[in-house]
């Protein structure tokens, strides 16, 4: 790892993609470990042991999201779940239209892709300036042939809350299927599947301080889905492969110690912590924000996003931003974590109406439970340096 050239320790600020492990899910997945190593399947006690482990799991993470335990299916994350979500309601189903938003994770484009390769229509549904889904326009185009619609509830590079529940009203009246990606809303407030008019919602464990490489997708009794990998009948017959017992443990540990620190007022921290760091932001010259305003109440509540100028009014490049605060110390993001590897324009930012060069120049801050209000006081002034030694190479 390159170091940062601050004194101080390197403050992450990049829960949006992923965040580190919680002290519940990693003493729950040591003693899992013990007791729960074998094959669920095997017949033997070792077998049912783990068998036994990973179904109180499931009971854990059913009682923390509002479902029945029948509704969850463990996987490898959000993009496996999305896959599975969309490919397997698919398969079941005469190709017809898909309904998505300008606005999704690449997960669910490249899902998306592979039905339109299949003979599907994809459509994107515009977006506002902020980053929402036009309700008019979703309910014009929930009519034949449309059969699924898949809306990210929380947007991870702009923030923007989606109205999920209107959405699913609207689909429930329309008879049309629809899934969630619920990866970014998760961490921060209660769900509870069994109200929530959404037929399936894919979640992972890594950004709600659970281990990397477990997820699940909450299947609503009436949908029928084929499953999209071969093999054993694990999963209910859904998801072949032996199952991550230890990892299932350690995401619903993580998701229980999560719903008990909201009980205990940790989203109105967050939202202080939050709201304080983005007015100090947004008074740095250059510095405008992207996605919705806090007051709207549509924002993600660990979410900031900006666009930044230089003193000519250029865009700077997002990724040009994040490499100079990594060397203040400060651990940041230009976008979601899949497409930061690239060099391209942000998909999301040009689906806001933005131009190219400014659809290059986004940064995103996302907070944790691990800060606190004194951690993020040298933000403010590291980004300011770091928008001074962008400008200096560009000018
Ligand atoms: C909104 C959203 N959906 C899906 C994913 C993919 O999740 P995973 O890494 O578990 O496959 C991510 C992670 O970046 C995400 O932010």
């Amino acid at each position: 790892m390159q170091l940062p050239t601050a004194s101080q320790a390197p403050l992450y600020l990049d829960a949006c993609a992923t965040t580190p492990l919680g002290s519940e899910a990693r003493a729950a997945m040591e003693q899992a470990q013990e007791v729960a190593w074998a094959n669920p399947s095997s017949l033997h006690g070792f077998g049912l042991a783990a068998a036994e482990v990973l179904e109180r799991a499931r009971m854990q993470l059913a009682r923390s999201l509002g479902a029945s335990p029948e509704t969850v299916r463990f996987c490898s994350g959000a993009t496996e779940s999305v896959h599975l979500a969309l490919l397997g309601a698919a398969a079941g189903l005469p190709p017809g239209r898909l309904l998505i938003s300008a606005v999704e994770h690449p997960a669910v484009t490249a899902a998306a892709g592979q039905l339109a390769r299949r003979g599907w229509q994809v459509e994107r549904l515009p977006v506002d300036s902020c980053g929402r889904v036009e309700l008019e326009i979703l309910a014009a185009r929930l009519a034949p042939p449309t059969r699924l619609v898949s809306i990210l509830w929380g947007q991870s590079e702009i923030g923007t809350l989606q109205p999920l529940q209107a959405i699913g009203q609207l689909c429930q009246a329309a008879g049309v299927l629809l899934h969630t990606d619920a990866v970014q809303v998760a961490p921060h407030q209660a769900i509870s599947f069994e109200s929530l008019p959404v037929d399936l919602l894919s979640l992972t464990a890594h950004k709600l301080q659970g281990p990397r490489g477990v997820g699940a997708l909450l299947v609503k009794p009436h949908v029928q889905l084929e499953p999209q990998l071969g093999g054993g009948s694990q999963e209910r017959g859904l998801r072949a492969g032996t199952e991550p017992v230890v990892l299932a443990v350690g995401f619903a540990a993580a998701l229980e110690a999560l719903q008990q620190r909201l009980q205990q007022g940790e989203l109105e921290r967050l939202l202080q912590l939050r709201n304080a760091l983005l007015s100090q932001v947004l008074e740095l010259p250059g510095v405008r924000l992207s996605g919705p305003h806090p007051a709207e109440q549509c924002r993600l509540p660990h979410h900031i996003s900006v666009l930044v100028q230089d003193q000519h009014g250029r865009p700077l490049a997002g990724r040009r931003l994040v490499r100079e605060l990594w060397r203040q110390g400060v651990a940041a993001s230009s976008g979601s974590a899949c497409s930061s590897g690239g060099s391209a324009a942000s998909p999301v930012l040009l689906a806001l109406g933005l131009d190219r060069a400014m659809a290059c120049s986004g940064l995103r801050l996302s907070l944790g439970p691990w800060l606190e209000a004194g951690d993020l006081q040298r933000v403010p002034g590291a980004l300011a340096e770091a928008i001074a030694a962008c400008q200096a190479t560009a000018a």
